[in-house]
């Protein structure tokens, strides 16, 4: 049941605006601090599975890259076509000033 977690990065490597992608097993997790909040999202669009990291981020949505479907960060869930399944959300946590996540689907 679950996985190890995930090591991103140093809580302060990462300011409000940014995000990163790291990789837990087949699964890309992009992590991202918005408003010093931080949330995670598996990096993959269900619409045709286009990586999101580095789509505008407007407020807590995500705009895929490639065809424009946005996606809350918080939820998942679609905000904008042409996806019409939400995307998944995963853990986060910060210890010792470190931020970790996981894919904790399986
Ligand atoms: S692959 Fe994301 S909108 Fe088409």
């Amino acid at each position: 049941m679950g996985g190890e977690w995930v090591r991103v990065c140093a809580h302060d490597e990462m300011l409000p605006g940014e995000f990163k992608v790291v990789w837990d097993g087949d699964t890309a997790i992009a992590v991202y601090n918005l408003e010093g909040d931080l949330y995670a999202v598996e990096d993959t669009c269900t619409h045709d599975g286009g990586e999101l990291a580095g789509g505008d981020v407007c407020g807590f949505e995500v705009e895929c890259p490639r065809h424009g479907a946005r996606f809350d960060v918080r939820t998942g869930e679609v905000k904008e076509a042409p996806a019409t399944e939400p995307i998944a959300t995963f853990p986060v946590r910060v210890e010792d000033g470190v931020i970790f996540t996981r894919d904790d689907r399986s």
